[in-house]
């Protein structure tokens, strides 16, 4: 059986134990992979876990990008493109991929569009019903004040994020505390004094839509999560509020019932992770990524292997998963190992 030929593009770090995971259940049932990892940074440990790693052509957006793409699937002939940058012009070129013999993995494109910005996504949660921290989006200083004197006026702790945001750079807890002297004394944190952001947000004029929250101060959980069409599949919470350096697998109603709304109402589909946070007692929605998160792996030690489900599901269409087995806790560590980085740019470009 000739392998089949896998292309990631921009894959988050944790690819790096998805893609052996995956060649592992392939080869115990006969088959063999073909891995290639394409990402802007040589030094990302996913490409360590490809036979073939190339740099993601960053310069290329949009109808641009898929065109190379489609080149590039026939120049490697790929029969599977789990796309991580430009999930959304993939999900429009579906039917051109698959054309070319190319299955992407990846939802229906609006969906997508609505959880791409954390704005049009809180708005589409609060018009569902879906539970979700009281939020303004604001977009200038004036408005920012508003907001936040609103939050403080019910009582609220308040936060601020950017609408379109990765890896919680812009997210910082609003507090009248911070920029103090104790401040000096201890390790810089996310918070920021609220008249700090109104006079930046004075200097700016008009900004890009930021996100002025509720604060949540409960537990947070990220919800692993498999899903066909519109269908949750399989859904494994993972919370970080054990002990340091584990990861607890958690039966939680509540984060599962969210999920399955979101995955619902936007018909969302393969990988997801659905975020959630415990605040004034309830379970609300955070964020989406329409993408495995990085920490999947995790959720291997519930018994389930959504990323090799989640490709039988592409390729025969369904797939049959049991129930995870949660309340188990897992350590979580780091390992290191010796590489040759692929020969392009430099270390950490
Ligand atoms: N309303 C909120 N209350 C408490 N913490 C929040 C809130 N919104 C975001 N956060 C924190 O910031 C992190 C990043 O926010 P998130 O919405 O997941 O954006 P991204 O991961 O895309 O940067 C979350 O994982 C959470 O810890
Ligand atoms: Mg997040």
């Amino acid at each position: 059986m000739p392998p089949l030929r896998l292309w990631f593009n921009q894959a988050y770090r944790g690819t790096y134990h998805l893609v052996g995971q995956l060649r592992r259940r392939a080869a115990a049932q006969g088959g063999s992979l073909h891995v290639v990892g394409t990402h802007t940074a040589p030094s990302t440990p996913f490409l360590q876990a490809c036979d073939v790693a190339l740099p993601e052509r960053e310069d290329l957006v949009g109808e641009a990008w898929v065109e190379h793409a489609l080149a590039f699937c026939a120049e490697h002939r790929i029969d599977v493109l789990v796309p991580g940058r430009e999930r959304l012009a993939v999900a429009q070129a579906r039917e051109r991929f698959e054309a070319a013999g190319v299955r992407v993995m990846v939802g229906a494109p609006e969906g997508l569009r609505v959880l791409a910005d954390k704005a049009t996504a809180h708005a589409w949660a609060v018009e569902a019903g879906v539970p979700v921290p009281l939020t303004h989006v604001v977009t200038d200083a004036e408005g920012f004040r508003a907001a936040y004197d609103d939050l403080r006026a019910r009582g609220l702790r308040a936060c601020l994020k950017p609408a379109v945001d990765h890896g919680a750079k812009g997210f910082r807890v609003l507090d009248e505390g911070a920029g103090g002297w104790a401040d000096l004394q201890r390790l810089p944190d996310a918070r920021v004094h609220p008249d700090v952001v109104e006079r930046l947000l004075a200097g700016q004029g008009r900004v890009a839509p930021l996100l002025v929250a509720e604060l949540l101060e409960g537990d947070e959980l990220s919800v692993d999560v498999l899903a066909d069409d519109g269908e949750l599949l399989c859904a494994v919470p993972r919370s970080k509020g054990g002990p340091q350096w584990t990861r607890l697998l958690v039966d939680d109603p509540a984060a599962v019932e969210i999920a399955e709304r979101v995955v619902k109402g936007l018909r969302l589909g393969y990988l997801l992770n659905v975020q959630v946070r415990y605040g004034g007692g309830t379970c609300r929605l955070l964020e989406v990524n329409t993408r495995a998160a990085s920490g999947l792996f995790h959720s291997e030690h519930a018994g389930v292997d959504l990323g090799w489900a989640a490709l039988r599901l592409l390729l025969d269409g369904e797939v049959d998963v049991p129930a995870p087995r949660l309340g188990r806790t897992v350590l979580t560590y780091t390992a290191a190992m010796p590489v040759e980085l692929p020969a392009w740019g430099t270390l950490g470009a």
